[in-house]
């Protein structure tokens, strides 16, 4: 069998936007029955919450999806960028700064892509940080997130992946 396709979210503080990416796109996978064909994590570029679990709000807005939320913040590393197959970066800032390390890196074998690229139904360009938000803008980063895991999951099964 093939070795699995490693998959990272990175968001700024891995409490709200790259968590939930995880949680989504392990969800979809274990609907499918494809856990053995994935490794799915997330991180953040910053170090404010590393150690902690999801923010509550997000927990929340999951939970309403029948989506749980595992895992607790860390940091991204450099390692990050060989250990896995494809980082989605939830926004332009995010992008920006995981490039800088990218280049830094001796030998990144990780394809480093806008998670929006993999939105079909929905025209945004970035995943709004909804940290300092209302309580609609953890769904919406949901039904984004939930919009861009299902388009990559059917590419994956396609084997139309670019
Ligand atoms: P996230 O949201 O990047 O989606 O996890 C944020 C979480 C914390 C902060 C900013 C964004 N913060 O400034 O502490």
């Amino acid at each position: 069998m093939n070795s699995p396709t490693r998959i990272l979210f990175v968001c700024l503080g891995n409490i709200c936007r790259s968590p939930a990416g995880e949680n989504v796109m392990r969800h979809l996978i274990e609907q499918d029955g494809l856990q053995a064909q994935f490794e799915v994590d997330s991180a953040g570029t910053a170090d404010y919450h590393i150690g902690n679990p999801a923010d509550p709000r997000m927990i929340a807005a999951a939970s309403r999806r029948g989506i749980v939320m595992t895992g607790r913040a860390r940091q991204v590393k450099v390692s990050d960028f060989s250990d896995f197959d494809w980082i989605f970066a939830m926004d332009r800032s995010n992008y920006e700064d995981l490039l800088r390390i990218k280049n830094r890196c001796a030998n990144p074998t990780v394809r480093l892509v806008s998670f929006c690229d993999f939105c079909k139904n929905h025209s945004h360009n970035e995943v709004p940080d909804p940290y300092y938000g209302g309580l609609e803008g953890f769904d919406e980063v949901l039904d984004l997130l939930e919009d861009g895991c299902a388009e990559f999951l059917q590419c994956w099964k396609d084997g139309t992946l670019r």
